[in-house]
């Protein structure tokens, strides 16, 4: 007989992958929904440094990317004595969990995940096993903590949709109807995907390896205004139409992005700077609107980053925390599965 499961109560967990430089995508499809989420359910935000090693991390490198995803947080207003902020390599349940999970996932299942087929590209054998099973890694995580609400931008959205799958037949399998949640994918918004300011029609990514194509959260007034001035764009002016932006990748990420960080829709923005060409006024503008929103985050995260030491503590007091919630969740899951013999 199954076990009656009380319905999951809400909570929030997301991660971010120390692996390079964070833009403004990871801006706003990520940290700017962690911080407005924390006031809402109990959120769990890690810094997901097993998932970074799944590509070659320097070592050094690796230890100080984590501490600046972290520091990313607290300037971007997380506050740790809120949101459970920890690095995974801290609890290491979500390797345990990730093992178990390996065996519900099905090969075919990972097959299909655009994201490895991206990555590993042409030399897919040469790619680490890791990076194939990167998803159920990230399964692992969120169920870890039977999270009901994952925030991401919507590169993500195939990887919740495997987390739903591996929970389904973990749940199905082990006669356990209800015991992980069907965890819902938050990614609404015009920030969701970010587009390159060189290539509308590709995401703004850490891997680009030009740097024009990006705004980096340290970038300082001058490095954004450049950035925004050498845009990408077409000799048309700005309409004041939505349709219009359908057709023309470039502005329609432009005015995205202006609409995201006003928290004004795209039809508003448009109504202010339709009909004008958009060195005139609208690329002068989004300029001024990112400094000010991003150099404050940046003026912190230089704060903070000038004592790691109190970053790591930080992180080892989230990671305490984080572990309180995973150790019995994962006790319940062996005990599904049949392992015996564990205190
Ligand atoms: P990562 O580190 O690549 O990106 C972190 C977050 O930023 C979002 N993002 C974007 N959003 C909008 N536009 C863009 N151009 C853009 N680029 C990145 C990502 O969607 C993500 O929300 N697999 C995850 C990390 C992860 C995770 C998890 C996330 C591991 N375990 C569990 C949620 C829950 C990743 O690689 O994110």
């Amino acid at each position: 007989m199954t076990e009656a499961i009380p319905a999951a109560s809400p909570r929030v967990f997301s991660g971010v992958q120390p692996s390079g430089a964070l833009h403004l995508g990871n801006y706003l499809g990520a940290l700017v929904k962690f911080v407005a989420l924390q006031h809402q359910m109990e959120c769990l935000y890690c810094v997901v440094d097993l998932h970074a090693i799944t590509a070659w991390q320097d070592p050094k490198q690796l230890a100080a990317q984590t501490r600046e995803i972290a520091a990313a947080y607290f300037a971007a207003g997380v506050d740790p004595a809120k949101a459970i902020v920890f690095a995974q390599s801290a609890v290491p349940e979500h390797a345990e969990l990730a093992w178990i999970f390996n065996c519900v996932a099905r090969l075919g299942w990972l097959d299909r995940m655009i994201q490895f087929k991206e990555k590993s590209g042409k030399h897919k054998e040469r790619s680490s096993v890791g990076l194939y099973t990167y998803p159920v890694l990230q399964a692992a995580d969120i169920l870890l903590y039977k999270a009901t609400h994952v925030p991401v931008g919507e590169d993500q959205k195939q990887h919740l949709e495997l987390t739903r799958d591996i929970a389904a037949k973990f749940n199905h399998d082990f006669d356990a109807e209800g015991f992980f949640p069907l965890t819902e994918a938050l990614i609404e918004g015009p920030g969701a995907r970010v587009m390159s300011l060189r290539d509308g029609l590709a995401k703004m990514s850490k891997s680009d390896p030009s740097d024009q194509s990006r705004i980096n959260l340290t970038d300082d007034a001058d490095a954004i205004a450049g950035k925004i001035r050498r845009a990408k764009t077409d000799p048309l002016p700005l309409s004041d139409s939505l349709e219009d932006l359908k057709a023309r990748p470039e502005a329609d990420n432009l005015v995205g992005i202006y609409a995201a960080l006003s928290g004004e829709t795209k039809a508003q923005v448009l109504a202010t700077y339709g009909g004008q060409g958009f060195g005139q006024s609208f690329k002068p503008a989004l300029a001024d609107l990112l400094v000010e929103r991003l150099s404050p985050v940046s003026a912190e995260m230089r704060r903070l980053l000038a004592d790691p030491a109190e970053i790591d503590r930080t992180l080892a007091a989230g990671a305490l925390r984080a572990r309180a919630i995973a150790g019995p969740i994962l006790a319940q899951t062996k005990a599904k599965v049949g392992f015996v013999g564990a205190a």
